[in-house]
């Protein structure tokens, strides 16, 4: 049932990840209903082939990652499963405790993807790449990453590692924040460093249908038979070194997501037109995270 899903190369990795994953911040809720459904809907979408989770220590202080362990628990090794430390936790010790904390609530011997969650302003960049090589060494973690990197901090990054490479920049990118497109994802396709563009609907402020913005991506929508938000994540992932991590706790959104890709792809002259509706801002912004 699910293997129109579109997959590709994740970066140099070369392992096979599906292009439309699933975001788990703020899947924690105030009942445990609330938290059931979420599990249910990670579930649907492991079902329809979004298997690719994206949680960090920081969501939910960790309940994200409790919940996805649930999600995961008796398909764990078919499940590529990220997580994040905190900049705050990010010293040498604190990143190995970090991650050693991560795999408790995950209930998993190993993460696929650890990443920094975003640069720190307290501990030294150094510090993290040798405990992150570290738990690569000890098989806790697969693979290295980082989030919400400019070009100078990813060669900083890569700077600092002495044994291994970096895997992934995930940042925030969607149809009203293309920043990216100027240096960082030429940059990240030349090191085979696979882009996950994170809040790909704005973190929940998609334009409605009857905005302009809207209006053209409706059109679009219905000549392809699609949604809206299916040509928003099909145009987010035109690129063939990105991929997307929608966060949708509505079983009817996870179907909807998952049906973004597959035997449809949007045309020339529909890119061109979003194109014009969602302009790159200017080049010399600096990146933006939310
Ligand atoms: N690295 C970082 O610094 C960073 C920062 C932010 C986010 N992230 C990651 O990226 C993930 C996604 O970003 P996000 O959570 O900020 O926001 P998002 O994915 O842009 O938007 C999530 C919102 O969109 C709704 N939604 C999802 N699919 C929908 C559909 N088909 N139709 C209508 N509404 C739909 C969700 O509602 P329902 O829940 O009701 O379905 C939710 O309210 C996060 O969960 C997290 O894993 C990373």
């Amino acid at each position: 049932m699910w293997i129109k899903l579109l997959r590709r190369k994740f970066g140099w990795t070369g392992l096979d990840v599906p292009v439309i994953g699933m975001g788990t911040w703020m899947i924690e809720g105030r009942s445990r209903d609330a938290e059931r459904r979420a599990i249910d809907a990670l579930r649907l979408g492991l079902d329809l082939g979004m298997n690719h989770i994206d949680t960090a220590e920081m969501y939910g202080n960790g309940r994200a990652e409790e919940l996805v362990s649930i999600a995961v628990e008796d398909q764990r090794e078919h499940v590529f499963l990220v997580s994040k430390v905190l900049p705050s936790n990010s010293s040498y010790q604190g990143t190995l405790k970090a991650c050693e904390r991560s795999l408790k609530r995950l209930k998993t011997d190993f993460i696929d993807l650890y990443l920094i969650h975003w640069p720190s302003s307290q501990h030294p960049i150094e510090e993290t790449m040798r405990a992150m090589e570290k738990l690569v060494d000890e098989g806790m973690i697969r693979f290295i990453g980082v989030s919400n990197f400019d070009v100078e901090q990813l060669r900083e990054a890569q700077h600092a590692l002495k044994k291994y490479r970096i895997a992934c920049n995930q940042v925030l990118y969607h149809l009203a924040y293309r920043g990216i497109e100027h240096d960082l994802l030429p940059y990240c396709a030349e090191n085979g460093i696979a882009i996950v563009g994170y809040s790909p609907f704005g973190h929940g402020n998609f334009p409605s249908s009857h905005s302009g913005e809207g209006k053209v991506l409706a059109e679009i929508a219905k000549r392809h038979n699609r949604t809206m938000r299916q040509v928003a994540l099909n145009f987010l992932i035109r690129d063939p070194n990105l991929f997307t991590i929608p966060k949708a706790g509505n079983p009817d959104h996870i179907r909807e997501n998952s049906g973004a890709v597959g035997d449809w792809k949007l045309t020339d002259e529909d890119i061109a037109a979003i194109d014009r509706m969602f302009p790159l801002p200017r080049a010399d912004k600096p990146l933006e995270m939310i």
